[in-house]
């Protein structure tokens, strides 16, 4: 039987968890379970949201959080619930240059405001960010769950600062947290990434 080089066939597990980042999926089944434990008389209102460019017209309840509209209402599942009480930071997304939890911030207070989210960071044509390719390059995910969240921090901060300290990096990942302790392999994406850009 031919053997297979773990490390080639890790790198093909990290391209695909980058890679399902980016993918959008539907969930009516899970959104209309949730609806089903909408609060009495909450009452939803239409609005615009400006997601990845594009603008995106979806129906709002008053409570409802930024990370709940983009997962069960867009289908944006690349950005990942962990915590979802603002400690992890799975659910980064980047709203107007400035990364945000999105489990703490209501849809309704993101108005005309640009939010990118992970489906948004690789090209139209599909060529992934250089911070993707980066964290492939280095085989930083381990399971790969934080990744969305880790990538929305690098990229909003070499938009700020594109040739950053190993510490300045560090700062601007402590507020994601990886509960495989793959930090290393992060910062070394991100570095990687500076250094390519
Ligand atoms: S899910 Fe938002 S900070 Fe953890
Ligand atoms: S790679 Fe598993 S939580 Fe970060």
């Amino acid at each position: 039987m031919k053997a297979v080089n773990p490390r080639l066939s890790r790198r093909r597990f990290i391209k695909a968890v980058i890679a399902s980042s980016a993918a959008a999926a539907t969930n009516a089944g899970v959104h209309a379970a949730m609806a089903q434990n909408r609060p009495q008389g909450t009452v939803e209102r239409l609005i615009s949201l400006n997601v990845n460019g594009k603008t995106r017209r979806v129906d709002v309840m008053p409570q409802e959080t930024l990370a709940y509209t983009l997962r069960y209402k867009l289908g944006l599942t690349g950005t990942k619930i962990g915590c979802n009480r603002g400690e992890c930071g799975a659910c980064t997304v980047i709203i107007d240059g400035v990364t945000n939890y999105s489990c703490s911030t209501l849809t309704h207070s993101v108005g005309s405001r640009q939010l990118q989210t992970i489906e948004g960071v690789a090209g139209a044509d599909g060529t992934l960010h250089p911070v993707q390719q980066a964290f492939i390059q280095e085989l930083a995910p381990q399971c790969g769950f934080c990744t969305p969240g880790q990538v929305m921090s690098a990229v909003a901060l070499l938009n700020e600062n594109p040739h950053p300290s190993r510490e300045e990096v560090r700062q601007a990942l402590s507020g994601n947290l990886c509960r495989c302790g793959a930090y290393d392999n992060y910062l070394n994406g991100v570095m990687r990434a500076a250094e390519n850009g």
